[in-house]
């Protein structure tokens, strides 16, 4: 066990007790597991939660958790433990097999020009960007289209970024040269933030949406994408997740996955087309 996190010398006392208690409270309420490698991980990002408390112990901020008053503080642990790594076009070969199946779809003469899409762990809303700038570019008369892209997270702070769709310019470098001039808000002189522009904001609502709770979404979705969330939840979990994702799922709908996942043994409602791509069956 590394003990650095437990040493006297850190800021704040932190037991084993203290760890055990957060990593249960964390993976009963967001599903992600953190095993015994991830302690130095908690302390870290905890830390600052109990310097903005001015906490003086992890045994303190579990009793606030644990209290009717710590109710205030959920949204913030949940927030904090969340790993949000995400950037424009991340697994390239997604978007350009997206961009192919809504050209197909666009080319039927019957289409019913309807089209929902789902980013379910969307992080600050880049891969939600990434997939209504392909769907723009794959669907020249959009705006005689119903379409929708939902993007869902269960962090709060990473959906207003989204819902802003401002960006560094370091991580909108990431859009393709054509996309840019496209789908970008001019950027201002000496301006270090660039803006996804209004039509392409306009494709995507962000809702907050623990995937572990009920869902509220009615209709089904032609394209999920859930690539890099369930990496951190249990088999279990993840069999509940893709099941229930099969379910909100239209018949022959896409759905694409993160580069270290695969749905060998967890689901098999789906069929795999490509790298980390799936069909659903029926
Ligand atoms: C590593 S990011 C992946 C972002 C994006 N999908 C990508 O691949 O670039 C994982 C996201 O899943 C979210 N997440 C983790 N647990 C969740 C849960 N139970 N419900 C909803 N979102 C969750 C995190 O907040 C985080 O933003």
């Amino acid at each position: 066990m590394s003990n650095s996190a437990l040493s006297a010398d850190r800021e704040f006392a932190f037991s084993e007790d203290n760890f055990r208690f957060l990593t249960q409270w964390v993976g009963k309420n967001t599903g992600i597991v953190l095993a015994d490698h991830k302690r130095d991980m908690v302390y870290s990002r905890l830390a600052r939660r109990l310097r903005a408390l001015q906490l003086d112990s992890f045994a303190a901020y579990c009793a606030l958790i644990q209290s009717p008053e710590g109710e205030a503080e959920l949204g913030n642990l949940v927030n904090a433990i969340t790993t949000n790594l995400t950037h424009f076009f991340r697994e390239g070969h997604h978007f350009e097999h997206l961009l192919q199946v809504l050209q197909g779809i666009a080319a039927k003469p019957n289409s019913l020009k309807k089209l929902r899409l789902w980013s379910a762990g969307c992080s600050t809303g880049m891969e939600a960007y990434s997939i209504a700038m392909t769907l723009q570019e794959a669907l020249p008369n959009i705006n005689q289209w119903d379409v929708k892209i939902l993007a869902t997270d269960i962090d709060t702070n990473v959906l207003e970024t989204g819902q802003r769709g401002e960006y560094a310019l370091s991580a909108l470098e990431d859009v393709p040269a054509a996309y840019q001039k496209k789908y970008l808000e001019p950027v201002k002189a000496g301006a270090s933030k660039g803006q996804v522009n209004e039509a392409t904001r306009a494709l995507v609502s962000f809702k907050r949406l623990n995937l572990l709770e009920s869902w509220p979404m009615q209709g089904k979705f032609d394209v999920i994408f859930c690539r890099n969330v369930v990496i951190y939840f249990d088999k279990p979990t993840q069999r509940k997740m893709f099941g229930r994702m099969a379910e909100l799922m239209q018949p022959k709908g896409w759905l694409y996955i993160g580069h270290s996942e695969n749905l060998f043994n967890i689901c098999d409602a789906f069929t795999l087309e490509g790298r980390t791509i799936y069909r659903k069956n029926t």
